[in-house]
């Protein structure tokens, strides 16, 4: 997919397997150098369509409530709008003193938040989609891993908020995949069977030798075992 950046140049949109593009940027926590400052870390680079606007305050409120979750599991979180500083710097703390919303209140969002004015780096990330809007991001989320390389994209359109518990449970999915060298199915929870690699591959056989007891088989490319929950936040989670 290409998409064409301020210059009239056609650039490439990030895919799943790209190194993440680089960029400097500043935020509401100072300056940035992304991805190499996070380096180590998952990342969750997220845009949203404009500061004090509903939906985007209903998710920054959700995110910031879940931080402390997200950093258990080695992910850091990064926002973006084309919105100045600011302007951002004013919304965080209209959401900090005057926003209660469903429970949560006093809201600090501690995680940096870029400007973007010039849509720099929205645009290297295709995050303007003009059929949605031209002066707006759409809502994004790339996931980027410990080396620097982009594992997920989600995109929603500006008027869906976004499903913060499906965001974790992505980022866990994978990290269980990293780690184990398995696969999920559909809907998977930790705790639930995973899939074991596909039939015919070098590890699907030693698997097999080596685990018979537990595994589940619905058909010759369909296979399960358990991981138990526990074992998975041992791996993933910090201490
Ligand atoms: C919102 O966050 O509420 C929103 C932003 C842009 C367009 C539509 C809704």
């Amino acid at each position: 997919m290409e998409m064409e950046n301020p210059q009239n140049q056609i650039v490439p949109m990030p895919r799943i397997g790209d190194k993440a593009p680089v960029f400097n940027a500043v935020t509401t926590q100072g300056n940035i150098n992304f991805p190499a400052d996070f380096s180590g870390s998952w990342v969750i680079l997220f845009s949203h369509p404009a500061d004090f606007t509903p939906v985007c305050t209903s998710e920054f409120m959700t995110f910031a409530s879940m931080e402390e979750k997200f950093a258990k599991a080695n992910c850091k979180l990064v926002g973006l709008s084309v919105d100045g500083l600011y302007s951002h710097i004013a919304w965080l703390r209209t959401i900090k003193e005057k926003i209660e919303y469903k429970g949560m209140k006093n809201v600090e969002v501690k995680f940096p938040l870029i400007e973007d004015i010039t849509m720099e780096v929205a645009q290297k990330y295709g995050m303007m989609m003009p059929g949605e809007s031209n002066t707006k991001a759409v809502r994004a989320v790339f996931f980027i891993d410990p080396k620097g390389i982009i594992r997920a994209i989600i995109y929603y359109p500006l008027s869906l908020g976004r499903n913060f518990e499906e965001l974790y449970r992505a980022l866990v999915a994978m990290q269980t995949a990293d780690a184990f060298s398995i696969a999920t199915p559909a809907d998977w929870q930790p705790g639930d069977d995973v899939i074991v690699p596909p039939a015919g591959s070098c590890g699907a056989a030693k698997e097999r030798m080596e685990d018979k007891t537990n595994l589940k088989c619905y058909d010759w490319f369909f296979c399960t075992k358990p991981i138990s929950k526990e074992d998975i936040e041992k791996t993933i989670l910090k201490k």
